[in-house]
């Protein structure tokens, strides 16, 4: 072999070395971003699993009032909470739709209106906890809806107007405002 093919054949194997290289480099990348995706999905579905097992256990206390204990109350109350506002939006900030998701295009879209209705679920996860604070001894009528507090919303919908009316409201409506805010953000950002 002269000098020159020899140089001709070590640039050659050379590059092949770089390209192989380069080729694992970005399978690993793929691969990584593959499992933050699925880590992001699983773990933003495992939080709204946590949400909705936090709820039940609230539901069932104003189904049976002498199961109430404040602490568990709180501590419900509180997992929401965690979970709402900020944390909830930020699941979905990066990556809306993905494989095992229903999240939905409309996240991105219209990322202001999901992010106050996970506001709102913080709201009136936060009313209950302070619900329980203020009751720490058994649920006293005054948790439970009161004559005229109506079920919805009205006809502005579920979103807390401010924070008096949040603190003059029962306990008990204001679990039923929070279960709306579930149902408006899943008919509009969840696909069934
Ligand atoms: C601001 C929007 C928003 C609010 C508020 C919200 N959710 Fe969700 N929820 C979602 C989205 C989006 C998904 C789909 C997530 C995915 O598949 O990536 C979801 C998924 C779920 C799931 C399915 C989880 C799984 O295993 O795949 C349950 C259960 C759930 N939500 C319960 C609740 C309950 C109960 C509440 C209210 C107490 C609530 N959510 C409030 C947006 C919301």
């Amino acid at each position: 072999m002269s000098t020159k093919t020899q140089s001709a054949f070590l640039t050659g194997a050379l590059r092949s070395i770089v390209m192989s290289l380069a080729i694992l480099v970005l399978s690993m990348c793929m691969t990584v971003a593959a499992t933050a995706v699925d880590d992001t999905v699983k773990e933003r579905q495992r939080d709204m699993k946590e949400i909705a097992a936090a709820a039940k256990a609230i539901a069932g206390v104003f189904k049976e009032p002498e199961t109430y204990s404040s602490d568990s109350f709180r501590q419900a109350a509180t997992s929401i909470s965690v979970r709402a506002n900020q944390r909830l939006v930020d699941h979905f900030a990066t990556m809306t739709v993905a494989e095992g998701s229903k999240a939905t295009e409309a996240i991105a879209a219209e990322p202001d209106r999901f992010a106050a209705i996970a506001r709102d679920l913080k709201s009136y996860a936060d009313a209950l906890a302070s619900a329980a604070d203020r009751h720490p001894g058994a649920m006293s009528n005054d948790m439970r809806m009161k004559p005229g507090e109506p079920m919805g919303g009205g006809p502005l919908g579920t979103r807390v107007r401010n924070e008096a009316t949040l603190s003059s409201m029962s306990a008990e409506h204001a679990f039923h405002l929070m279960l709306q805010t579930c149902s408006s953000c899943h008919a509009r950002f969840r696909s069934d």
